[in-house]
């Protein structure tokens, strides 16, 4: 009698039938591509800390989109870096401010690609919070609103397909909502952040954006790394609130909170491969120590088997590559 061969082994032996019996699938639909627009910029300016990462022009960010929709990509998230930071952040809500052109560009170059506009105030902020600071320097929820609904409705205005609040105030998803509905959008969905922790994964991205807090920290207002059930109830009390799609991020220190949050909600979940896991590849790929196209396709199948259905990631436009060949 020949030695007991499972069935799983059987189904491994061509990579046809691998193919077959695979039950997680990563396709470049899947994938969202982070840009970072710099006002006044001429060419692309590389970041340092994310290797293969610039921060682009309008037109460069146009030139970069073409290239994108060309490799099946279907979304970009896009970062507004101003020329100028101010106190209250003013750059995040005018009408000529650099994301705002940003996505008109895109939108008259590439229609059929969904510009997706990062709502938050620290990329213009002088002290580099998310919201707006009371005399004390704390970070104030309630007036922060304000100033979130009046950018999410000045990016609407330029043609953003989707407003993606990254901030983590409380009531900011059903602030913004009701902003865009009384100025006659309510068609504009909200991607929220809804479960976004306090991580040192982002260190790479604060370079990019120059967003580092000039004091202090996010952890009041960004979650715990510890607490999976309080992400679960952010994620479901953003869907009350009326968001579209919730977010987890990062990704990969979190795959058990992607699951969780996918059990919990019918919505659609996203989850963001953020600057710090794409710089870690980055650097031991470039050491020689990780095969970077193979680790970089685990990790996104990873992600997707997790239960994210919309993988953002630095990595999109290198895998939306290697996935064709
Ligand atoms: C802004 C924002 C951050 C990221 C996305 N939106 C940085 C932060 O909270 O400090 C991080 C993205 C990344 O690390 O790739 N609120
Ligand atoms: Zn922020």
């Amino acid at each position: 009698m020949a030695f007991p061969v499972t069935r799983l082994r059987r189904l491994r032996r061509t990579p046809a039938l691998r193919e077959l019996v695979r039950e997680t699938r990563l396709d470049a639909g899947d994938l969202v591509m982070p840009l970072f627009v710099e006002e006044g910029l001429g060419e692309p300016a590389p970041i340092a800390a994310m290797p293969g990462i610039s921060r682009l022009s309008v037109a460069g960010a146009v030139a970069e989109c073409g290239e994108l929709v060309e490799l099946g990509i279907p979304a970009v998230l896009l970062f507004g870096i101003p020329a100028e930071k101010d106190e209250q952040g003013s750059g995040a809500w005018a009408d000529a401010g650099v994301v705002q052109q940003a996505v008109r560009a895109i939108k008259a170059a590439h229609p059929e690609l969904a510009v997706i506009t990062d709502l938050c105030l620290c990329e213009y902020t002088s002290h580099g919070h998310c919201g707006a600071l009371s005399d004390a320097g704390e970070v104030e929820n309630d007036a922060t609103l304000e100033l979130l609904a009046r950018a999410a409705v000045s990016q609407a205005r330029a043609g953003a397909d989707v407003i993606a609040p990254s901030d983590m105030m409380d009531g900011r998803v059903g602030a913004i909502r009701s902003a865009l509905d009384a100025d006659g959008r309510p068609e504009v969905p909200i991607m929220a952040y809804s479960a976004k922790f306090a991580s040192a994964y982002y260190g790479p991205f604060r370079e990019a954006a120059g967003s580092a807090p000039a004091f202090g920290d996010r952890r009041g207002y960004q979650m715990d790394p510890g607490n999976p059930a309080e992400a679960v109830r952010e994620a479901l009390l953003d869907e009350q609130e009326g968001a579209d799609v919730v977010m987890v991020k990062p990704a990969l220190a979190y795959l058990d909170v992607i699951r969780r949050v996918a059990d919990a909600t019918a919505l659609p979940v996203a989850a963001y491969n953020v600057s710090g896991e794409y710089a870690m590849v980055k650097a031991a790929a470039r050491d020689g120590l990780l095969d970077e196209r193979a680790t970089v396709l685990e990790t996104l199948t990873a992600i997707r088997r997790a239960g994210a259905g919309i993988v953002i990631s630095y990595h999109a436009k290198d895998a939306a590559r290697w996935l064709r060949t």
